[in-house]
């Protein structure tokens, strides 16, 4: 078994030229899949209200629900380099809220860094958490957690001017301790530039092939979840577990299942001295 991934090797991985695999997780048995999987990072993303909660977006997800996801997760993998996200206004309140409740994912979920969404903005609380010793991602782009301001989900960095923005933006999260920064729903092109330009490195989605590495939110990839332009679909486990599904309901509409395989049994002698024990009682009363 090999050692847990850390930030220097996602680095070396950088330097090399090698990409890097993170992928979601939100529950224990999911989390030791992808571990197997020998996926680099799992992400414990918001994501998980409207994936797990059926929310219409991420703007609800609290604290605990995330504390509770993160610690599932852990108990599940033992080498991806593990990342929760911090919820709506876990962090954006006061730089104090953000290293308690960065803490929190850290302390009780046991998160091995953080993620937040923002720009330039976020420099204070990047720099108080790296203060406080935790690992930080960073999240630009499309950040959902803040689509009213944004619009919906859509694609940014389009015109020149906001391209420009979201280059300052990873530049400056960079200097102020980023380990990493999620490049979301932008042009190939402009992902590319930003990747070239910051010596750590940039995890894409949505955002082309020259990014230094790709995450995906796991239902999604695998038939279960939505079916945005960026997202490969590498299974229709809907379809699959559909199947087994209306194959469970048949089995038991015609009493082929449990078979006897799958029923306990006892002894002749038990089975006779419980029925007498039975007609005994029955003829007492
Ligand atoms: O919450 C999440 O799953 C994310 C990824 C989509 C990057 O932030």
């Amino acid at each position: 078994m090999s050692d847990k991934v850390t930030i220097h090797e996602l680095f070396d991985k950088k330097g090399r030229g090698e990409p890097i695999t993170m992928l979601t997780a939100y529950d224990y048995p999911t989390a030791r899949l992808v571990d197997r999987s020998g996926i680099d990072m799992i992400l414990v993303g918001d994501s998980l209200g409207m994936v797990i909660h059926g929310l219409p977006n991420t703007t609800r997800v609290t604290m605990d629900m995330m504390v509770m996801h993160c610690a599932a997760v852990a108990r599940g993998a033992s080498q991806a380099m593990l990342v929760g996200d911090l919820p709506f206004l876990s962090y954006q309140v006061s730089v104090e809220e953000a290293v308690r409740n960065a803490g929190r994912l850290v302390a009780d979920g046991g998160m091995d860094a953080v993620k937040l969404e923002g720009g330039s903005e976020m420099v204070p609380i990047v720099e108080a958490l790296q203060m406080a010793g935790i690992a930080v991602q960073g999240h630009i782009g499309l950040t959902p957690q803040s689509i009213s301001k944004l619009g919906g989900f859509k694609t940014q960095g389009r015109s020149a001017e906001a391209a420009r923005q979201l280059l300052d933006d990873a530049l400056a999260l960079e200097a102020a301790g980023c380990f990493s920064l999620v490049l979301e729903a932008m042009p190939d092109r402009v992902a590319g530039l930003i990747s070239h330009k910051l010596s750590i490195p940039t995890i894409g989605i949505g955002a082309g092939v020259e990014c230094d590495g790709q995450v995906l939110v796991t239902q999604d990839m695998l038939g279960l979840g939505m079916a945005p332009k960026f997202v490969r679909q590498y299974a229709d486990a809907a379809e699959f577990i559909n199947a087994a599904l209306v194959a469970y309901r048949d089995d038991v509409l015609a009493r082929t299942f449990p078979a006897k395989e799958h029923t306990y049994s006892m002894t002749d002698d038990e089975w006779e001295a419980f029925r007498a024990s039975v007609n005994g009682a029955r003829q007492e009363g």
